[in-house]
C-alpha cells in the first residue's frame, strides 16, 4: 500500500519475512527500539540485531510511554551518537510505536523512522495515520505530533505469539474501523468472526481492508480535524472505561465496550435503532468476554468523559454515534440527567445480557 501524508508517500509492506529481512539490514545509522518481550520471544530471528550497535530495549507499559521517563530514552540517543541522518526503528506495539515516534518527531527537530507492528492492534490501525501520544502526570495521550513513518512491514507471524487477550484488543480496533466504514462491512467481519482467530489468511485480510479503509480518511484529514474524527467511535466511552477501571480493560476491549455503549446510547437517544444494537451486541459481546465482571464504578466513570479532549465546552460531549441505518455520525450531546440515566443502565445492565 502507499499512503500519502503532508511529508509524502509511505509504503506498507505486507511480509511474512520481514524478520528475516531486518536480519540481513544495514545496521549503519539504524537505532532499533524494541519491545522487550518481542526481543525475547524473536531472540534467534533477531540475533543480529540484538548485538546491533544501538538498541533500547522497553517494557511496553504506559509509564513508559509517560514525558517523565523520555529523557533516560534521548541520553541513549545522543550516546549512541545519533544524527540527523539516522534512523529510528521501532519493532513492537502500540507503545513502541508511540515511543519511536514522537522521539523522531522532536529528535534534532525531526528524524526517519520506520515500524515493524507486532501486535494486531498496532497492524490493523495504528501503523498508519501518523500519531504520536505520549502521557504527561495522570493525562494520558495527552502530548503528540503527526509524524509518518517512512515505512511499514507488517508480518502477521508476529501475531502467533500475542497473549489472546491482546488478539481480542486488536480485533476491538478492527471492528471499530469496519463499523465505520458501513454496516455491510461489519456484518462480513461479523461473519467471519470465528474464522478470524482461527486462520491467519482471514485475519491478513481483514488487516488489509482495516488498512485500506483507514487509509482513505487519513489521507482526507491527516490531522484530525474533519471526517478522520469518526474514527473516535467507541473511544469517548472506551477511555472512559479505562479511566474509570484503573486500566484494567485493555485498550481495544474498552473500545469494544465502548462501541456497545454507543450503539444502547444511540438507541436509547433515539438518533439509531433498537435493530442495530442487536445486529452489533452479540458479536461486540463476544470481543469484550470475561471482561464483564470487571465493575466501571459509575462516579470516575461519568467524570472522565466529561473530560475526554474532544469535547468542546463544559456540558456537552462530542459522541461518535450510529444513526438507523448504523452508519456513525459526529454530534454534540447534552451531559445531562438523561444520558446518564442510559450510562448507568448500560453499565448495570445491558452490557451483560
Ligand atoms: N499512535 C496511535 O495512533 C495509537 C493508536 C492506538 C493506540 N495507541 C497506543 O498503543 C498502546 C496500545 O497498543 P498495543 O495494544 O499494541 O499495546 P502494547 O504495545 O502495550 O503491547 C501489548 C502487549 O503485547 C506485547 N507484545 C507485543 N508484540 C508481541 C508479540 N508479537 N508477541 C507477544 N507479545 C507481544 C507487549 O509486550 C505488551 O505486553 C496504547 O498506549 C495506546 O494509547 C496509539
Ligand atoms: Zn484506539
Amino acid at each position: 500500500m502507499e499512503i500519502q501524508s503532508h511529508k509524502g508517500p509511505y509504503r506498507v509492506y505486507f511480509d511474512d519475512n520481514a524478520l528475516e529481512k531486518l536480519d540481513s539490514a544495514n545496521h549503519q545509522g539504524l537505532h532499533y527500539i524494541i519491545d522487550r518481550k518481542v526481543a525475547a520471544l524473536y531472540r534467534e530471528q533477531m540475533e543480529h540485531i540484538l548485538s546491533s550497535e544501538s538498541v533500547l530495549l522497553i517494557d511496553a507499559t504506559e509509564d513508559n510511554k509517560a514525558l517523565d521517563v523520555f529523557p533516560a530514552y534521548v541520553q541513549h540517543l545522543v550516546a549512541k551518537r545519533i544524527r540527523k541522518d539516522h534512523r529510528l526503528c521501532a519493532i513492537g506495539g502500540g507503545v513502541t510505536q508511540d515511543i519511536t515516534c514522537f522521539l523522531a518527531a522532536t529528535m534534532l527537530r525531526g528524524v526517519e523512522w520506520v515500524f515493524y507492528p507486532t501486535t494486531l492492534l498496532a497492524q490493523t490501525d495504528s501503523c498508519i495515520g501518523s500519531k504520536s501520544s505520549i502521557n504527561a502526570g495522570s493525562a494520558k495521550n495527552i502530548l503528540g505530533t503527526f509524524t509518518p513513518p517512512e515505512k511499514v512491514f507488517i508480518s502477521t507471524r508476529f501475531l502467533s505469539t500475542l497473549d489472546p487477550v491482546d488478539v481480542r484488543s486488536g480485533v476491538g480496533e478492527m471492528v471499530k474501523v469496519h463499523v465505520i466504514d458501513g454496516p455491510a462491512s461489519f456484518d462480513s467481519l461479523a461473519s467471519s468472526f470465528d474464522n478470524l482467530f482461527e486462520d491467519p489468511l482471514v485475519m491478513m485480510r481483514f488487516i488489509m481492508k482495516s488498512l485500506e479503509i483507514k487509509q482513505a480518511y487519513i489521507e482526507k484529514d491527516e490531522f484530525d480535524i474533519g471526517p478522520r474524527r469518526v474514527f473516535n467511535y467507541g473511544h469517548s466511552f472506551g477511555h472512559a472505561i479505562e479511566a474509570a477501571t484503573h486500566f484494567a480493560v485493555p485498550h481495544g476491549i474498552a473500545v469494544t465496550i465502548g462501541a456497545d455503549m454507543a450503539n444502547y446510547v444511540a438507541w436509547k437517544l433515539g438518533v439509531g435503532s433498537e435493530a442495530n444494537f442487536h445486529r452489533m451486541h452479540l458479536v461486540l459481546k463476544r470481543n469484550y468476554c470475561g471482561f464483564e465482571s470487571i465493575e466501571i464504578p459509575f462516579e470516575p466513570f461519568i467524570t472522565a468523559i466529561g473530560k475526554d479532549k474532544k469535547n468542546v465546552g463544559m456540558n456537552h460531549l462530542t459522541l461518535i454515534l450510529p444513526d438507523h441505518d448504523g452508519r456513525v455520525g459526529i454530534s454534540q450531546y447534552e451531559n445531562n440527567e438523561q444520558f446518564r440515566e442510559i450510562c448507568v443502565s448500560y453499565l448495570d445492565g445491558q452490557r451483560f445480557q
